[in-house]
C-alpha cells in the first residue's frame, strides 16, 4: 500500500558522489578529483553543495575516493591562511574562504574502489537510514536560479517512490546517458512524468526516447536493498540506472519512479566542453569579472 502524503517524511539529506575516476578529463584529474576543478574562483562541487543547502538539505554526505584530501580540506577551516589574511587586514578574503566551511553540515564516507555510481550511492546507506534522500552528482552544475531540486523533493513527497531529472538531448548524444521511457501522470503538470523504463547508455536505435537522466535524484531508501541485489552492468560497474529500472517496474511503498523534465541551464563539468562552457557562463555572470570578460569575449569572437 502507498502511504498517505502526510505520513511521508520530507527529504532532509543530500548525498554527493565524488569518487569517480574522471577519465574524460585526464590528465587534469590524474591527481585531483574532477569535482575540485575551479569554475571561475570556486571548485565545481561548491556550487553543488550550495544548491543542496538552498533546497533545505543541510545534511550533506560526500562519497569520496582516493584523492579525497583536497575535498575535505576545501570544506574545512584553514587557520594558517586565516591568520595570514587577518594580519594583512584582508577581511574580504577571510569571508570568501570561510564561505565553504560554513555552507552546511558535511560528512564523508569512503568508496574504497570506484565500482560505479550505484555502488557509490550504496556507501551512503548507514548515514541515510530509512528516509528519502537526494543525490547530486558533484560534477553536474545546475543554474542557481533553477529550483530543480526543490521541485523534485516536492514531487517525491506527493507521489512517493523515487524521482529523477530528465533533459532532452540530441539523438546523437543518447548513448552517453541513461535514457527513460515515460508516460504522462493524470492530474500533474506536463513537466512531471511517470518513468516506465530506463536503459543505461543505449545505442541510438535502442533508445526509448531522447530524455536523458541528469545528475539529480531524490531516492526512496528502498533503493539500497535493490542496489545490494544489482549485478554489475554496463562497463562492469554497479549502475544506479539499473536499480532505478527495478524500482520503476516494482510495486509497493518505495517503488515507482517519476521524472521532472528540466529545460534550464545545466553543465557537465566532468566533460571538457561542458566545463569550458560553465567557466564562460559563470565568468560572464561574475560580479567583479563579468563586464571585462564580456568585452574581451566580444572582441575575441569577432576575430574567429
Ligand atoms: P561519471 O559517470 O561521470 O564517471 O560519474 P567518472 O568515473 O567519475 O568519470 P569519467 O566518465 O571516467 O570521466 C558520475 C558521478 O558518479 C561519481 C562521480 O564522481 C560522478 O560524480 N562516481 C562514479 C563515484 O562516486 N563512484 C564511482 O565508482 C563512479
Amino acid at each position: 500500500m502507498t502511504a498517505p502524503v502526510s505520513a511521508r517524511p520530507r527529504t532532509r539529506k543530500a548525498v554527493i558522489p565524488a569518487a569517480g575516476l574522471g577519465t574524460r578529463f585526464l590528465p587534469a584529474t590524474k591527481a585531483m578529483p574532477k569535482e575540485m576543478l575551479p569554475v571561475v574562483d570556486r571548485p565545481a562541487i561548491e556550487y553543488v553543495v550550495s544548491e543542496a543547502v538552498r533546497a533545505g538539505l543541510g545534511d550533506v554526505l560526500m562519497v569520496t575516493g582516493r584523492n579525497k584530501r583536497a575535498l575535505e580540506d576545501h570544506f574545512d577551516r584553514h587557520p594558517v591562511l586565516e591568520a595570514t589574511l587577518s594580519r594583512k587586514g584582508d577581511q574580504r578574503r577571510i569571508d570568501l574562504i570561510r564561505e565553504s566551511d560554513l555552507v552546511g553540515d558535511i560528512h564523508y564516507v569512503r568508496q574504497g574502489e570506484a565500482l560505479g555510481l550505484g555502488h557509490a550511492v550504496s556507501c551512503a546507506r548507514r548515514h541515510v537510514g530509512d528516509e528519502p534522500f537526494a543525490v547530486l552528482l558533484g560534477d553536474d552544475i545546475i543554474g542557481a536560479d533553477e529550483h530543480l531540486l526543490e521541485r523534485m523533493i516536492d514531487v517525491q513527497q506527493r507521489l512517493g517512490g523515487s524521482v529523477v531529472a530528465l533533459m532532452e538531448v540530441p539523438e546523437e548524444s543518447v548513448s552517453s546517458y541513461g535514457v527513460a521511457a515515460v508516460e504522462p501522470v493524470e492530474g500533474e503538470a506536463a513537466g512531471v512524468m511517470r518513468v516506465t523504463g530506463l536503459v543505461e547508455k543505449p545505442a541510438r536505435e535502442d533508445a526509448p526516447s531522447r530524455l536523458a537522466v541528469i545528475g539529480r535524484y531524490v531516492l526512496a531508501p528502498q533503493v539500497f536493498e535493490v542496489l545490494e541485489n544489482t549485478a554489475p552492468g554496463r562497463g562492469g560497474e554497479i549502475q544506479l540506472t539499473d536499480a532505478l529500472q527495478t524500482l520503476a517496474q516494482g510495486e509497493g511503498e518505495g517503488h515507482g519512479v517519476h521524472a521532472v523534465v528540466f529545460d534550464g541551464r545545466r553543465y557537465d563539468t566532468g566533460d571538457k566542453l561542458g566545463y569550458l562552457q560553465a567557466v564562460v557562463e559563470f565568468g560572464v555572470a561574475h560580479p567583479e569579472l563579468g563586464g571585462q570578460l564580456r568585452d574581451w569575449l566580444k572582441d575575441f569572437a569577432a576575430d574567429l
